[in-house]
């Protein structure tokens, strides 16, 4: 997505041959008008998969999550990272390990809102080593719900994450595709993978 290279391109700083910084538009402030593009952009993905839920992971993933479920009128659902106060016993829990952050949480989903009959488009912001996708793919498979596949803001492919996934079938469709972030410099894989 063009719009989305530009933006990280004018405004993504590179912190390490590992970690590009985006809060500025989207970890932290966000830019509602590139974030309502990214969610049209996911919706032509995958209108025609009849997507009933859209499932992120609190906290950066909502905003374009939420873009995404607008466009395609369905609810949106963010699995939460810590258990809150209102939440019922009856939830679907997996455990997530960040390799970039080197912490373990739980994420949790209330049954209510994810059942059999779903087909769920799992949204999230960044694509490292998956393990995130995977806590989201775990759940959806407890629920006995179908995944329709995964859209990504921004991967990073010299990170396994997308590979591991699309290797499974998985359909994982990236905004935008960072090759490499050496030299302080961000380049992109010219097309984002499709399958
Ligand atoms: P994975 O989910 O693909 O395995 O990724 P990983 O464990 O490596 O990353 C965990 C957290 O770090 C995620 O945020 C993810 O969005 C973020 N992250 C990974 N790589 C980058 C990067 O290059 N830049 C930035 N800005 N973030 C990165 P999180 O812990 O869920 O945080 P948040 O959603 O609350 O913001």
């Amino acid at each position: 997505m063009k719009a989305l290279q530009e933006k990280i391109k004018q405004d993504g700083l590179v912190l390490s041959d590992q970690v590009l910084k985006v809060d500025s538009f989207l970890n932290h402030q966000v830019d509602p008008v590139l974030m309502k593009k990214m969610g049209e952009e996911f919706a032509r993905l995958f209108r025609k998969d009849g997507v009933t839920k859209i499932l992120t992971l609190e906290s950066s993933g909502i905003s374009p999550a939420l873009m995404a479920a607008l466009e395609l009128k369905v609810p949106m659902v963010f699995a939460r990272k810590k258990k809150p106060l209102t939440q019922s016993a009856d939830v679907y829990t997996a455990t997530v390990h960040s390799f970039t952050k080197n912490t373990t949480h739980e994420i949790i989903v209330s049954r209510a809102f994810l059942t059999n009959r779903d087909k769920v488009l799992i949204i999230d912001d960044f694509l490292a080593y998956g393990q995130a996708a995977e806590g989201l793919i775990d759940i959806v498979k407890q629920a006995g719900a179908n995944l329709s596949g995964i859209g990504i803001v921004i991967e990073k492919a010299f990170q396994p994450g997308g590979e591991r996934l699309r290797s499974r079938g998985i359909r994982v469709e990236s905004l935008a595709v960072i090759q490499s972030l050496k030299n302080g410099t961000v380049s992109f894989l010219e097309e984002a993978y499709a399958n």
